[in-house]
Formats: C-alpha cells, structure tokens, sequence
C-alpha cells in the first residue's frame, strides 16, 4: 500500500508506494482512509524530539476513512486505562510506536470508532480527533471551563488552539488569544473572540491587561520563558493548563504569584475514551466546523511538513489518500 514510513531521525521519513500491509493485531479492525491530518507530534518525531522512536513504522495519528462500508473517525489513542484522571503507563498513539494513519489502511481497536459526524466531510474530519480530542479535555475536563468565564488561549493560529477556541466560544465562555502575526490577529478576531493581541513584544502580556483585566482560565502550549506572564494574567482562584511545551522550559515562574492568587496548575494531555465520546458529541451538537489550512496528496507529505514549520498555517493540514 501507499504509506509514509518513518526511518530515522537523519533520514527523516519517505514515502513508499509499496509498503507491505502490517499485520491487524487481535482485536483491531482495518479501516480504508480516505483522509488524513498532520499534528506537531508528526514534526516531533521527524527531528527526533519523540521518546521510543522506531524505524519502519507508518507515521500519523490522525484519519478519516470507511469501516464496513460506513464513514468513521477513530480515536487515536491505545490503552488510556481505567482512570478517568491520567493515562495507563501502556498508553500510547497511533503513528508512533504503533503504524499510524500516513497511508491506505489502518488497523485500531473496534471500540475506538465513532460515525462520522454528518456535518463534515472527510478531510474536515480527518482533522477532528487528536487535535479535538487535546483541546476538549484541556478545557472542560482539566479546565472546568463554564459559560460567562474569562479563558485566555494562547498561539491561537495552532491545530490544538484553534479547536480550544471554537469549543470555547460554542460553549459560551468569553474567550482571548494571542499570536504571532497580524494576519492570524484579524482572522481570529472574525472568528468571534472579544480580544486577541500579537504575542511578539516585550510587553504584550501588560497590553492585554489594560485592555482586557484578568482571565479565569489559561490553555497553553507553548511553555518556555513567556509562561510566567501568562500566570500573571490569571483572577485569583484561575487555572493554567498546559498541554505542550514548543518553547521548552520555563524556570521563572514565581510561587509567590501561585500561592498568594490560590491559583491551579494542571496538565492536560490527550484525553480518556469519555473524553473522546463527549467531544465527538460535542462537535455534532455545536455543528463545529475544523478549521483546515491546506490539503495535500499524500504523496507531497514533504511539502505538508514544510507548510507545517513555516509558522504561518491557520489550523490544520490534511493528506489526501484516495
Ligand atoms: N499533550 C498532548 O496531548 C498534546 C496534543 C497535541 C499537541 N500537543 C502539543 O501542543 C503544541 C501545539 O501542537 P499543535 O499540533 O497545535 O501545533 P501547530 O498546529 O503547529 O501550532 C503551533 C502552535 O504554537 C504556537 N506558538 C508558536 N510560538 C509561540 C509563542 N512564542 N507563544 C505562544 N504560542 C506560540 C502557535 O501560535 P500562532 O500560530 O498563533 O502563532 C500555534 O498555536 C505542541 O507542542 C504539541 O506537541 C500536545
């Protein structure tokens, strides 16, 4: 079959018009893809920034195809476990260390297929679950994010950020952002925040202060130096969730600002098979529509990785497979 193979962090991945089907483990079942989406873990694992790397293994975790003749999603995720709070220590995503969704066919438990929701076609859908998934959970599981709040999400021109802001407008929260450049600043605007301010500037986080006060809630995943001022901006009693780290570490947070403001850090990550139902439910009820930055044929998966480095996409990046 068609598929993208990752081989090793120097040699990066390739794409192979006749790569020999895996073996469907016990309990998978095969589905025909029709479409699928990049997500910055895919980048990860190119640059070698991802733990367990194995070559020879279909990159991907993101898909849309057709199961016994019905249109499907699935949850990308393997293993979560019994509790609702954290993940099994066997947990793990498609695409890394298990074949992923890069290709014509992919193998994943029965029990992780959903329909399709009936609003969105294949390649909308493609872009839903990894990405739907994070975000859901980091607002409303770990955020406890509720109608009239205050959440303040940061780099909203992401896949994650994106999805949090479209949730978090449906859900009737009051909801702030920032980026990184003027244009993603006005598409953002029109999507209906009450405020956005470009996060490049020594003091953007005393800007939107002025402009907008305090927030009740943060989603982050950007970490690095420029936390802290996010935890800032937080209401006394507020949340920060952090679900990535682009930027690396962030080793100037004061405790004074957490213990003082009684505030919650919590990470988020992923999310259990309750989380993917209920955002799969979600996602029909509040008719959301992914936000899809360009489509290419599988087999220019280089040039989607390139157009996911630039910076400059607004939202997802989706592969066409047949
Ligand atoms: N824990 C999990 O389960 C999980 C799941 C999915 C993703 N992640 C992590 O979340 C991160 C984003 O993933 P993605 O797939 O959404 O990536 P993506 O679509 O490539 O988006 C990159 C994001 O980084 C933001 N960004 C870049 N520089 C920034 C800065 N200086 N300050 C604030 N934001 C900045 C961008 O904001 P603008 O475009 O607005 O500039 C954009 O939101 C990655 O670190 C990824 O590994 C974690």
């Amino acid at each position: 079959m068609k598929a993208v193979v990752f081989e090793s962090k120097e040699k990066g991945a390739t794409y192979n018009e006749d790569f020999k089907s895996p073996e469907i483990p016990d309990d998978f079942v095969e589905i025909s893809l029709k479409a699928a989406a990049l997500n910055k873990r895919d980048d990860f694992i190119l640059k070698g920034l991802y733990p367990g790397l194995r070559p020879n293994v279909v990159l991907g975790s993101d898909g849309c195809g057709v199961y016994e003749g019905q249109p499907v999603v699935f949850d990308p995720g393997i293993n979560w476990g019994e509790s609702l709070e954290y993940q099994s220590p066997d947990y793990h995503i498609l695409g890394m260390p298990q074949h992923g969704t890069f290709c014509e066919k992919v193998s994943v438990p029965k029990t992780n297929i959903f329909a399709k929701p009936k609003h969105l076609d294949f390649i909308q859908a493609s872009a839903l679950p990894l990405a739907g998934l994070t975000a859901y959970r980091a607002l409303f599981t770990r955020g406890r994010l509720k109608p009239g709040q205050k959440v303040l999400i940061s780099g909203g021109g992401g896949g994650v950020a994106l999805f949090c802001i479209q949730f978090a407008i449906a859900s009737g929260a009051r909801v702030y952002s920032t980026t990184g450049s003027e244009d993603k600043k006005s598409r953002l605007l029109k999507m209906g925040l009450e405020g956005v301010v470009n996060y490049n500037g020594n003091s953007w986080d005393m800007d939107f202060s002025r402009e907008f006060g305090p927030v009740d809630l943060v989603i982050d995943s950007a970490g690095g130096d420029g936390l802290h001022r996010l935890v800032n901006l937080l209401n006394p009693g507020g949340t920060l969730v952090t679900y990535g780290g682009t930027l690396g570490k962030s080793d100037n947070i004061s405790p004074q600002v957490i213990f003082w403001k009684q505030l919650n850090i919590k990470g988020s990550t992923m999310g259990s098979p309750q989380d993917f139902k209920n955002m799969i439910r979600f996602v029909e009820q509040h008719q959301i529509v992914p936000v899809v930055d360009r489509v290419f044929p599988l087999s220019d998966f280089n040039k989607a990785v390139a157009r996911l480095r630039s910076k400059d996409h607004f939202g997802k990046i989706v592969l066409t497979i047949s």
